[in-house]
């Protein structure tokens, strides 16, 4: 059985015993921070990722510690299909599995002794569900998330120690185009259209935090109030050559975003990226900015293309890119940990000659034709 183990600063120390005690007893664990009692950190942060992890099946239980158990609790049972129980004692421990077949246990380490959370989780992992009087029960719950809880096609990937946010498109509309732009025979001119599609159905979730305004308007018929974004100020920045594409697709989108460019060669004595062309909207410091590169692969140019525009004044930054590596996906973290990327799929890794595998070739080359 796999285990999946998280805590806070606060439950950091008893997941640290509780860890030890579960090797000793030969399950398969996981591990997914914190990593020190001395750094207070954010128990979301570590309670989504596990009970993300449980809920996708690639762990088959989860442990959550954190001060009082109480904001593990509320973390863990934000995620669909997750049945988190704060357990103090033998008793909730056994009747968490019994009544409610609990998939994640949470303790409070400020509130529970390290001898009594031993054998909660002994209790706990050992005791059967009785799904026979039980079962009824907790599917009301299940159907109650597929009611009332749409189906996320957003997913949170993690990579790197810096904890910068990746979000995965899994849009079946995405997917499946993408597919196509991976075949090799593809045509240049499908390989376009397809890119603008992609890239289009893409800025759907990357601007799902825009703010309304409600605005009164006259239809036809009556005076009524409609949403309005407000502020509008939205600018698309293409990572030349190869992102022109992708903008293109957005501003069918949003057509009133502002456009920029920017291009960057290595100098071959520094190794240095150097920003050959960079025209930005004047106001971009105003502005929310997407910035469009297919590619994320090492990540190193894209993140000093990033570096050159957060220069120019721009604060909130967005970053789209159809695929990335995990390597590259780290190292752009590394650098803009505040930065938020959208991926369409991450790949496997990176080729000698760092082409993204199994990837689709260099966008660019096949965007305009030139290969
Ligand atoms: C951290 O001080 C504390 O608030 C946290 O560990 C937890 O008890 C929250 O519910």
């Amino acid at each position: 059985m796999k285990i999946i183990l998280a805590a806070d600063h606060a439950g950091f120390t008893m997941k640290e015993v509780i860890k030890k005690y579960l090797e000793e007893k030969e399950y398969e664990v996981l591990d997914c921070g914190t990593t020190s009692g001395d750094l207070s950190v954010d128990y979301p942060d570590f309670g989504f990722k596990a009970a993300e992890i449980v809920a996708s099946n690639k762990a088959d239980m989860g442990v959550l510690i954190c001060g009082t158990g109480i904001g593990m609790s509320m973390v863990a049972n934000k995620v669909q299909g997750i049945r988190a129980t704060l357990c103090h004692d033998h008793y909730t421990a056994e009747m968490s599995r019994k009544h409610n077949n609990s998939n994640i246990l949470v303790m409070g380490s400020r509130v529970t002794s390290i001898e009594i959370a031993k054998d909660i989780v002994d209790t706990w992992l050992t005791t059967e569900f009785e799904a026979k009087k039980h079962k009824i029960r907790i599917d009301k719950i299940a159907n109650y998330e597929n009611v009332h809880i749409s189906k996320t096609f957003v997913e949170p990937f993690t990579c790197g120690k810096t904890g910068g946010r990746t979000f995965v498109i899994n849009h079946p509309l995405i997917k499946h185009k993408l597919g196509i732009m991976r075949n090799k025979n593809t045509s240049s001119k499908d390989f376009r259209d397809l890119v603008h599609e992609v890239s289009a159905l893409m800025i759907y979730p990357a601007t799902c935090h825009l703010a309304l305004e409600e605005i009164e308007i006259e239809t036809p018929i009556e005076k009524t109030k409609i949403s309005n974004l407000s502020g509008k100020k939205l600018a698309v920045v293409s990572v030349l050559r190869a992102g022109l594409g992708m903008a293109e697709g957005i501003l069918k989108v949003i057509p009133n975003a502002k456009e920029g460019h920017i291009g960057l060669y290595r100098d071959h004595k520094t190794l240095k990226p150097v920003d050959y062309y960079c025209k930005l909207p004047n106001d971009i410091s105003e502005r929310d900015v997407f910035v469009v590169d297919p590619m994320l692969a090492t990540g190193g140019s894209v993140a000093s293309a990033v570096r050159h525009i957060k220069a120019k004044g721009a604060k909130k930054i967005s970053l789209i890119s159809l695929l990335a590596v995990p390597e590259g996906i780290a190292r752009f973290h590394e650098e803009h940990p505040d930065v938020d990327l959208y991926v369409a799929a991450i790949d496997s890794h990176l080729d000698k000659n760092a082409y993204i595998v199994p990837g689709l070739g260099d966008a660019g080359d096949r965007l305009f034709g030139t290969k």
